[in-house]
């Protein structure tokens, strides 16, 4: 490894001495094999293949003539020379000759980007130098043949594509041209947006729009952009300033140098395609147009007028949806690779026939515009539009009419209601009977009246014989409340068989609440329960068998976690945030887990990922903010400390609790595991410290480098983790802002100050004071801490 290093540090150098150089000269050429650095290193220009496509498995390359950080591990473009016309093939070549400065290429056209024609001056052409400086600007410089004066005739920073470089590079009005960014199409497509920042020379301010509707103006200067600061309202790390003189009206910055490190100096301000305007040293949203909302006047946001159908509080909200009619899309636009997810909103707000847009539409935009159900498992990720209509008179009378045929429809179904509750009651009293009743004297009754329950129920024999006598061959490993075996029923079905252990009370109450619970659930995220057996001393629940076991097994293991590449995990993590989306709001109950971690998250055979383990979890009120318990159970390491300290839980935990299993399946590390950095941490402790100095790329298994992981992705996938386990509850997102994330539909806001990082100590402490009953320890989670 080490010498490896060496090598190629070695081989680097040597090859940066040989093609090291910022300028290009008259006659000379740049191809795409080569580049350009800048005096310092700091940045390159040259050509770069570029994947274009929407999605991970839709690619297409281009080549663009870019310019980058040397030293940016997302290597992401600062300018663009041909951000509208990327080149087929490698066959690009950068020329400066008598015609100015171009790019010549196969199969297309000539890309001109100077012409000396364009000028009026006589400029002694084979004296033409283009210069990379230590700015990133381009600089194309000639001399004039008449006086001997040096002249600036092109220069990248006249040309802006979507970032704001430090002083000396300018917004505004300057060398008699309008300096605006234009954002990039999506994430990762360099093509013009939706969104543009640009000078408005009348009202002397920089205007946000989207294609053509103005979101947002910072007021004359900067007025309202220091308001639209949030985090650095007092100009503290970026110093921006408005100059304006006759000629000139602009606004540039520069990083406050002591409160940022030399890496961090270097870096920008980009407007990113969904709008918000962030700079990358310390990630600071410098700006964010989610804000301004149509009716918003705040911080600079311009009102809008949409069209009547749409009412003040009206908003996209992501939701699980299914079509129920075959004209239920509107699909005319979705093959248009011009639109971004932003266009298609903005068409849909316009269109009161519109109810919503596909956030996963590959190119163009897919429109709901028919009868749909909402909230459906496996549904289709849409952004909806929620309606908030005013009251209003003609409303009222809607109200009316509507109550009245209600009241009629009432009356018609009220029979056949009280008829379902009636067995719904009966199915309730079934479970609730066979689980309070101690012994099971009326099992075989249950069993020749099963009432209709789409649970089994199995005798002991059953599954004495299913389980070759609970063998200790067919162990498959400890659950909450007792062992679980692997089974085979007489019809050849392969089960998983949880058996309570003799004696155990509490196990009782954990078994009743897991057989309660899970047999209402159904999910394809959720482990499914088959049935049951309660027959003397012997409780049992009969599982589908999923033959991968748990995800912890993988992870956590140096051989197997190579097994997962980066889209499996990836799809892992989507799997289990449905999982636990449906368990806090689309089930008819609404239930916290409450011991969430990765042994309790199952793979079948395709690796899907299934939530399991039950025992811990209970129901609990919407409108309860946070349930206190005296009984703290669950796994240290994947507590809320809210929980773990005081007693607390509500869905947040759930969350915190997600956001560990998240760092853990990007890491390939236990959160309990030792890291040094300037002193030990958790998993928690380590990424936070990494996310702050921007390194949070660092904590990749390095196993999945092999499979070239999308790295904004994984990047997307660090900082939610860090959301989801900050310190206050309040702080973290929920699960449908979780899937939003993940669909890459939803800005991510900045984590604040994550848990159990720093005090960690204090917290571990405290949890043992509270002597904590039925701990629910994983044997392997607490024995086998790895000291790296
Ligand atoms: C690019 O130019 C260098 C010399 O400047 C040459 O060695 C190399 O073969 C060229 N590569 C291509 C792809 O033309
Ligand atoms: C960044 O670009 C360099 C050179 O173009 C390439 O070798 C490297 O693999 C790229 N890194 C990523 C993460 O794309
Ligand atoms: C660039 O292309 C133009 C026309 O396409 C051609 O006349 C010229 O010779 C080319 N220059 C170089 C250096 O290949
Ligand atoms: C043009 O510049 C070149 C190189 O700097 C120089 O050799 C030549 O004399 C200049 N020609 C004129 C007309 O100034
Ligand atoms: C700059 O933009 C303004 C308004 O957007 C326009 O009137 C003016 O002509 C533009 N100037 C140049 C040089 O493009
Ligand atoms: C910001 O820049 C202006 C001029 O560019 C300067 O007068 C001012 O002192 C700077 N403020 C800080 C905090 O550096
Ligand atoms: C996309 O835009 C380009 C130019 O901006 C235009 O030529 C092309 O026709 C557009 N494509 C579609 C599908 O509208």
């Amino acid at each position: 490894m080490f010498s490896f290093r060496v090598l190629v540090l070695v081989l680097g150098c040597l090859w940066l001495t040989e093609a090291a150089t910022n300028m290009l000269s008259h006659g000379d050429q740049l191809n795409s094999s080569d580049f350009l650095v800048s005096q310092d290193g700091a940045i390159r220009f040259g050509f770069r293949r570029q994947d274009y496509g929407r999605t991970w498995d839709d690619k297409q390359f281009g080549y663009y003539l870019s310019m980058w950080y040397t030293e940016d591990v997302f290597n992401h473009s600062i300018w663009l020379a041909n951000r509208d016309d990327p080149i087929a093939d490698d066959s690009g070549v950068l020329i400066v000759d008598d015609t100015g400065l171009k790019i010549n290429r196969t199969g297309g056209d000539p890309i001109q980007l100077f012409s000396l024609q364009s000028t009026s001056m006589a400029i002694n052409s084979t004296g033409m130098n283009l210069v990379l400086l230590d700015s990133g600007n381009l600089v194309l410089q000639g001399t004039d043949v008449g006086n001997g004066e040096n002249l600036v005739l092109w220069q990248s920073f006249d040309h802006p594509t979507d970032t704001f470089l430090p002083e000396p590079m300018r917004l505004g009005f300057s060398h008699g041209r309008n300096l605006s960014l234009t954002a990039w199409l999506t994430d990762s497509i360099p093509a013009s947006g939706s969104f543009t920042l640009k000078w408005d020379p009348v009202g002397n301010q920089l205007v946000a729009r989207l294609r053509g509707r103005i979101l947002w103006t910072t007021g004359e200067g900067l007025r309202d952009f220091q308001k639209m600061h949030p985090l650095d309202p007092l100009n503290m790390n970026y110093n921006f300033t408005y100059v304006s003189n006759p000629n000139e009206q602009y606004v540039h910055y520069t990083p406050v140098i002591d409160r940022f490190t030399p890496e961090e100096l270097r870096k920008n301000a980009r407007l990113l395609f969904d709008g918000s305007l962030r700079h990358s040293g310390n990630q600071l949203l410098l700006f964010s147009l989610n804000a301004c909302d149509g009716d918003s006047t705040e911080y600079g946001c311009e009102r809008w007028e949409g069209p009547k159908c749409r009412y003040k509080g009206d908003k996209y909200e992501v939701r699980s949806i299914r079509p129920t009619h075959i004209d239920s899309f509107d699909n005319t636009l979705l093959g248009n690779t011009n639109l971004s997810i932003n266009d298609c909103k903005d068409i849909c707000w316009d269109d009161c026939n519109c109810l919503g847009v596909n956030v996963m539409s590959d190119l163009g935009c897919q429109f709901l515009s028919g009868p749909y159900d909402e909230g459906v498992l496996n549904g289709q990720s849409f952004q909806v539009i929620i309606r908030n209509r005013p009251k209003s008179r003609t409303w009222i009378w809607i109200v009316i009419s509507l109550a009245m045929a209600l009241t009629i429809i009432l009356l018609f179904s009220t029979v056949f209601y009280l008829r379902r509750r009636h067995r719904a009651r009966e199915e309730e009293k079934f479970l609730l009977d066979l689980m309070t009743s101690d012994d099971a004297s009326d099992i075989r009754e249950l069993q020749t009246g099963n009432k209709g329950h789409n649970i089994n129920i199995y005798t002991a024999e059953m599954i004495m014989s299913a389980t070759n006598g609970f063998s200790p061959e067919n162990l498959l490993g400890k659950g909450g409340f007792g062992p679980v075996f692997k089974g085979t029923l007489v019809d050849g079905q392969e089960v998983a068989i949880k058996r309570l252990s003799r004696g155990s009370t509490q196990g009782l109450v954990e078994f009743k609440n897991e057989l309660i619970l899970i047999a209402k659930l159904q999910h394809t995220n959720l482990v499914r329960l088959l049935g049951f057996c309660v027959q003397g001393d012997e409780k049992m629940l009969v599982y589908e068998y999923l033959p991968n076991k748990s995800l912890d097994f993988f992870i956590f293991d140096e051989s197997k976690r190579k097994l997962l590449d980066w889209d499996k995990r990836f799809s892992i993590i989507e799997g289990i945030a449905q999982g636990l989306l449906y368990l806090h709001k689309y089930s008819r109950l609404r239930i916290i887990h409450r011991d969430l971690k990765l042994s309790n998250i199952l793979l079948d055979e395709n690796m899907n990922p299934k939530i399991s383990d039950f025992g811990m979890a209970r129901i609990y009120k919407t409108n309860e903010a946070g349930t206190n318990t005296n009984r703290i159970v669950g796994t240290y390491g994947y507590m809320s400390p809210e929980y773990a300290m005081d007693g607390i839980f509500s869905e947040k935990s759930d969350v915190y609790s997600f956001g560990v299993m998240v760092l853990e399946v990007v890491s390939g590390r236990k959160n309990r595991s030792r890291f040094e950095f300037d002193r030990p941490l958790n998993l928690v402790g380590y990424t936070w410290e990494l996310w702050k100095h921007g390194a949070a790329l660092e904590l990749m298994d390095p196993s999945l480098s092999g499979s070239s992981p999308k790295q904004y992705q994984v990047l997307r996938c660090i900082t939610l983790g860090l959301l989801c386990v900050e310190d206050n509850p309040s702080d973290r997102p929920t699960m449908s802002d979780v899937i939003s994330v993940l669909n890459g539909e939803m800005q991510l806001p900045l984590p604040k100050h994550p848990a159990f990082s720093t005090e960690s100590r204090i917290v571990e402490e405290n949890v043992m004071d509270k002597e904590m009953e039925n701990y629910s320890v994983n044997g392997l989670t607490m024995s086998t801490m790895d000291a790296r």
